[in-house]
C-alpha cells in the first residue's frame, strides 16, 4: 500500500513538473508554474524519504535525513532571500555546481555498493559521473565569471579545440578500459574511473573559461541542460525514477533554452557544446570616445519627452543594478496618460538572465502589451522621435554589425535609428563585453550620467504637473 501512495506520489510529482515549465513560459503564469514546481518539489521529497524508509527503518537514518534536508532548506532559504536580483546568475550557475557534485558522488557511491556487474549499470555510472564533472567544473567558471571573480574575456589556448578532442578521446579510452576492467573485477575498475573523473574535470573547466564576452547566457543555460542530463543519469544509477524524470525534464529545457538563445545571439548550437566560440583577439579600448560624446540633463530629457510622440525604452543591466523599474514604470504612466505612445524594446539577452528585464517590469507592473520583444520592435525604431537606452550597452552596440569583435554576429536592437536616442549610465563603464560603443558618440545620442533611479527621478521632478 505505501509502495503505491509512494508511486502515485511521485506521478503526481512529475505532472506537476510538467505543468511547473509550462507556467514558466509565459509572464502571466510564471508565479503560478513557480509555486506548482514547488509543490511538486516538496511532494517527491516527502515520497522520496518514505520510500527510503521503507528499505532501513531504522532511526539513526530517519534522523540523519531529515537533518540533512533541514540544513539545506535553511541555507537555501537564507541563500534565496539575501540574493540581489542581480546576483540570481551567479546563484543559478551554483546550485548547477552542486547538482554536478552530487551526480559526481551518487555515481562513486553507488559503484562501491553495487554488488552485481552489470554492463549497463556501469555505462550509466560513468556517464553520470563524467557529465556531472563538466558540469561541476563547468559551473564554477560560470559563476566565478559572473561573480567577476574571473575576467570575463575567453582563455584561449593555443589549439583549444584539439584540446577539447584530445579530453573527450581520452574519456572514451577510458570508457573502454573501465567497463572491461568492471567485468574483471571491481578493484582494477577504479583507476579509469578516477582517471576519467580527472578529465572531466578538466574539460569542464577548459570548455567554459574558453567562451567569454556577451556569450555567457549561453552558456549558463547549457549548464542547466548539463546538470539535468547529470541527474537523470544519477537517477538511473539508483534507480530512482523521479530523479530520472526531473533530470531529463530539466535537461530538455535547458537544451531548448539554450537552442533559443544560440539563435538569438546568431551562434552555432554546435559550437557552444564545443566551447570557444565567439572568441576573437580584438583590442578593447574606451567604451566612450571621451570628448565628442553629447552630454544631456534630466530637465533637457524632460522636455524631449513631454513634446514626443512615440517614445520607445530600451532597458538593459544598468536598469536592474539601479532597480530602476519603479521610475521607469511611474514615467511610462506619466506619458502614457498625456497620450504619448511608449513601448519597451526587449533584447533576449539584457540583463544577465533570461527574461531578466521582463521581470523586473512585471514587478513594477508594466503592462505587458507595451513590452515587445526584439524582432518585433526593430523595424520601428527609424519613425520613433526619442528611444531611452537605460542602462544598455551590449544589446544596443552598432559594433555588433561589425566583423571582429566579441559580439560581432549578435543581432541588436537599432536605437540609433531613432530621431533622439537618450543613454542613462553612471560614467563610461563597459558593457559585460566591453567592447566601444559608438552609439555614445552619435550626432542623435546624448548621454544621461548618473545612476539612472535618480536621474529618472529627476525628470519624473521636472515634467509639467
Ligand atoms: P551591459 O552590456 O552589461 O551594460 C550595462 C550598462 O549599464 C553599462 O554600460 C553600465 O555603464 C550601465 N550601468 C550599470 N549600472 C548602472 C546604474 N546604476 N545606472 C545606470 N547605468 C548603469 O548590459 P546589456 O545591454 O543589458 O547587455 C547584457 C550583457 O550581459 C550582454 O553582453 C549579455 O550577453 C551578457 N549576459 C547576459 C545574460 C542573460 S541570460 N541575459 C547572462 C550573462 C551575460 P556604467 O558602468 O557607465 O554605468
Amino acid at each position: 500500500m505505501i509502495n503505491q501512495l509512494v508511486s502515485a506520489t511521485y506521478i503526481v510529482s512529475c505532472l506537476l513538473f510538467v505543468l511547473a515549465l509550462q507556467g514558466l513560459s509565459k509572464h502571466e503564469t510564471a508565479k503560478r508554474g513557480n509555486a506548482l514546481g514547488v509543490v511538486g518539489m516538496g511532494l517527491a521529497l516527502l515520497a522520496a524519504i518514505v520510500d527510503m524508509m521503507q528499505g532501513r527503518p531504522n532511526t539513526t537514518s530517519l534522523a540523519l535525513l531529515v537533518a540533512a534536508v533541514a540544513i539545506g532548506a535553511v541555507i537555501g532559504i537564507v541563500k534565496a532571500f539575501r540574493v540581489k536580483m542581480t546576483g540570481m546568475p551567479q546563484l543559478v550557475a551554483q546550485l548547477h555546481s552542486f547538482v554536478g557534485l552530487a551526480a559526481v558522488l551518487v555515481g562513486y557511491n553507488s559503484y562501491l555498493k553495487s554488488s552485481v556487474g552489470s554492463t549497463t549499470h556501469e555505462a550509466e555510472t560513468f556517464i553520470g559521473i563524467f557529465i556531472g564533472a563538466i558540469t561541476f567544473t563547468g559551473s564554477i567558471v560560470a559563476w566565478a565569471k559572473l561573480a567577476e571573480r574571473l575576467p570575463s574575456r575567453p582563455l584561449l589556448l593555443p589549439a583549444h579545440n584539439l584540446i577539447n578532442l584530445a579530453l573527450l578521446a581520452g574519456c572514451g579510452g577510458l570508457a573502454y578500459w573501465f567497463i572491461t576492467a568492471a567485468q574483471a573485477g571491481k578493484s582494477s575498475a577504479w583507476m579509469p574511473l578516477v582517471l576519467m573523473t580527472v578529465l572531466a574535470l578538466a574539460l569542464g573547466f577548459h570548455l567554459v573559461a574558453a567562451i567569454g564576452g556577451a556569450d555567457m547566457p549561453v552558456v549558463v543555460s547549457m549548464l542547466n541542460s548539463y546538470s539535468g542530463w547529470a541527474a537523470a543519469f544519477a537517477g538511473f544509477t539508483i534507480g530512482a525514477d523521479i530523479l530520472v524524470v526531473t533530470g531529463a525534464l530539466v535537461g530538455s529545457s535547458g537544451a531548448i533554452l539554450s537552442y533559443i538563445m544560440c539563435r538569438a545571439m546568431n551562434r552555432s548550437f554546435l559550437s557552444v557544446i564545443l566551447g570557444g566560440f565567439g572568441s576573437t583577439t580584438t583590442q578593447l579600448g574606451p567604451t566612450v570616445d571621451a570628448g565628442t560624446e553629447r552630454e544631456t540633463t534630466p530637465a533637457a530629457v524632460a522636455e524631449l519627452l513631454w513634446n514626443a510622440e512615440e517614445v520607445i525604452i530600451t532597458p538593459g543591466y544598468g536598469m536592474a543594478v539601479a532597480q530602476a523599474q519603479y521610475p521607469v514604470a511611474e514615467l511610462t504612466k506619466r506619458l502614457r496618460d498625456r497620450g504619448i505612445t511608449v513601448r519597451f524594446g526587449i533584447h533576449p539577452v539584457a540583463g544577465r538572465l533570461p527574461g531578466h528585464m521582463n521581470v523586473l517590469l512585471a514587478e513594477a507592473k508594466v503592462p505587458y502589451d507595451i513590452v515587445y520583444e526584439m524582432d518585433e520592435i526593430n523595424d520601428d525604431f527609424a519613425h520613433t522621435d526619442v528611444v531611452l537606452v537605460i542602462g544598455a550597452n551590449d544589446t544596443v552596440n552598432p559594433a555588433a554589425m561589425q566583423p571582429g569583435t566579441p559580439i560581432s554576429g549578435m543581432p541588436v536592437l537599432h536605437v540609433w535609428e531613432a530621431h533622439n536616442v537618450v543613454v542613462f549610465k553612471r560614467g563610461r563603464g563597459a558593457g559585460y563585453a566591453g567592447v566601444p560603443n559608438p552609439l555614445f558618440t552619435s550626432d542623435n545620442a546624448a548621454l544621461c550620467f548618473g545612476d539612472a533611479r535618480t536621474t529618472l527621478q529627476a525628470i519624473l521632478a521636472a515634467l509639467p504637473a
